[in-house]
This record gives structure tokens, C-alpha cells and sequence, in this order.
């Protein structure tokens, strides 16, 4: 096992993410993404998410939990709170919304998303998906477009 770290009892990684070196790339109109890891066992994606002000992310639905901290800016799923820097959302697995961008500057969360979530339309029809999967090759796509080497966000040592 060369060029690998074998984990020894009791003994810690971390991986470290260089947030700058990350590219911002547009999701959904409106919106952009900055990833940091995307975990292939678990399906995890931990990222940033960029959004204009007056703009809503389009209605989805989640497999599984979220937890978003509220960077920048101000956002609400019209529920009877609007998150602002600081605040933290817990979404629970099965969870369908919109996100309302209500600040007067552009939002910025960061989120943990476990599993997938489908855009759907009025009637509940998948529209979309994404997972860690479809996450990674917008990342590599944005990257292979514009002469951007892509940093290997799948791994943890
Ligand atoms: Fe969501």
C-alpha cells in the first residue's frame, strides 16, 4: 500500500479542504456550488451553495437529512423563521421545499446533505437528481471547460 496512510489504533485523520482553491460553478440558474468533499461510501456531500438575492432554488425533494449553517445573507422556506449568518437548519430525511432568498445580498450556506435530492415539478414528477455522482461531474465538467486541473474531493487521506 504505497502512498496511503493505514490508520493505526486510536489515531485521527482529518482532511483538509482548501476552500479558495475550490471553484464557484452554477447549478440552476441563480445558484452556484462550491464543493469540498463528496463521499462515495456514504453518499455525503458537504458544500457551499451561492444564490442572488429574489431568486428560490427549485422545489426538491431529500432522501435523507441536511444541515445547513447560514454564511451570508438571509433565506427561508416560508415556514415561520428566516435563517440569517449564524443560523443553522436542521432538514429531516424526506423533506420537500423551496428556499426563498429574502437578504438583500447574495446568500451563501454550507451544507451537509446526505443522499440525494430530485427536483420535481407542481405535481410531485421528478424532474432532476443529484448525488454525490452527478455533483462530482459537474465539478470535473466545470473544470474540464475551463482548463481547471480538478482536486481529487472524493478522498480522505
Ligand atoms: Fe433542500
Amino acid at each position: 500500500m504505497t502512498g496511503s496512510k493505514v490508520a493505526k489504533p486510536y489515531e485521527v485523520f482529518a482532511s483538509y479542504v482548501d476552500s479558495e482553491r475550490m471553484p464557484w460553478f452554477e447549478w440552476v440558474p441563480g445558484h452556484w456550488l462550491k464543493l469540498c468533499k463528496l463521499n462515495p461510501i456514504s453518499g455525503q456531500m458537504v458544500l457551499f451553495i451561492k444564490s442572488r438575492p429574489g431568486t428560490a432554488l427549485p422545489v426538491h425533494f431529500h432522501s435523507g437529512t441536511v444541515i445547513v449553517y447560514t454564511v451570508q445573507g438571509e433565506w427561508t422556506y416560508d415556514e415561520g423563521w428566516v435563517a440569517k449568518p449564524g443560523d443553522v437548519i436542521y432538514e429531516l430525511s424526506g423533506s420537500t421545499h423551496s428556499p426563498r432568498m429574502v437578504g438583500k445580498e447574495d446568500t451563501i450556506v454550507f451544507a451537509i446533505i446526505e443522499g440525494s435530492l430530485e427536483f420535481r415539478d407542481d405535481d410531485g414528477n421528478k424532474l432532476d437528481m443529484d448525488n454525490w455522482q452527478t455533483m462530482l461531474k459537474r465539478y470535473h465538467d466545470f473544470c474540464s471547460a475551463n482548463g481547471i486541473e480538478p482536486v481529487d474531493i472524493t478522498r480522505f487521506d
